[in-house]
């Protein structure tokens, strides 16, 4: 899998996508992920890649330019042949795990950053293949979207994680979340162990693990639950 990222702000993301899970898999080839700097596709000798709306208002715009540039230079340069052009929005799709597995199966991603009040809407019409928000609030930009999206995509990359079990049983994996997990000590400063764990009986231990998932989705995820 080639992951491309646009972003004017290279540095929100460098980090965090060099670490842990996601470091191993781009370490062994599992995924590649390179970044482009919006400002080296502008046009104008300021680099600036925003401007006025029209129509007035508040906020600032970023131009449709730079951002057909990138996609046509990540195209070329990449070989890449039809690319999922992400949009990270809040007007987009909400994400969901469903989403993630879908995105598994594809082998070049593009993700555009917006940042402002937006991005010009020709980029939408003319670039864009899907448009996608991680929930029903406003981040500063789509850096922190696309961050998400890409660490929960790579996680599910067979070979990303040792134990492909633990990402199978995941919460939402089956449409219910996870249940509860302890590890040694058996008493923690008086709070103990539920017995069942200890008892090596694997049908029981399933059993109660099914009915903590459910217990938990009717109580903090009516809408799952249903
Ligand atoms: N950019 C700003 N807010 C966002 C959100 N909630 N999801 C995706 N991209 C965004």
């Amino acid at each position: 899998m080639k992951i491309c990222v646009v972003t004017a702000f290279v540095n929100l993301l460098e980090g965090p996508l060099n670490e842990s899970i996601v470091k191993r898999a781009r370490e062994k080839r599992l995924v590649d992920i390179k970044f482009f700097d919006l400002r080296d596709f502008t046009d104008n000798k300021h680099r600036q890649i925003d401007d006025t709306p029209y129509g007035g208002g508040p906020g600032m715009i970023i131009k449709a330019e730079p951002f057909f540039r990138a996609v046509e230079f990540i195209k070329e340069s990449e070989g890449f042949n039809s690319p999922e052009v992400i949009l990270m929005t809040p007007q987009g799709v909400p994400y969901n795990q469903k989403q993630a597995k879908e995105f598994t199966k594809q082998e070049e991603l593009i993700f555009l950053c917006g940042h402002y009040k937006g991005v010009d809407e020709r980029v939408r019409e003319g670039l864009v293949t899907r448009e996608i928000s991680i929930g029903d609030y406003i981040l500063t930009g789509g850096e922190l979207a696309a961050m998400v999206v890409i660490d929960s995509v790579i996680r599910l990359i067979p070979g990303a994680i040792s134990d492909l079990d633990s990402a199978l049983t995941d919460s939402f994996e089956n449409d219910i979340l996870d249940c509860p997990h302890y590890t040694r000590p058996e008493d923690f400063r008086g709070m103990k162990v539920p017995e069942v764990l200890l008892s090596g009986h694997h049908a029981n231990i399933a059993g109660w693990r099914k009915q903590k998932s459910l217990e938990r989705t009717r109580s903090r995820r009516e809408d799952l639950f249903k």
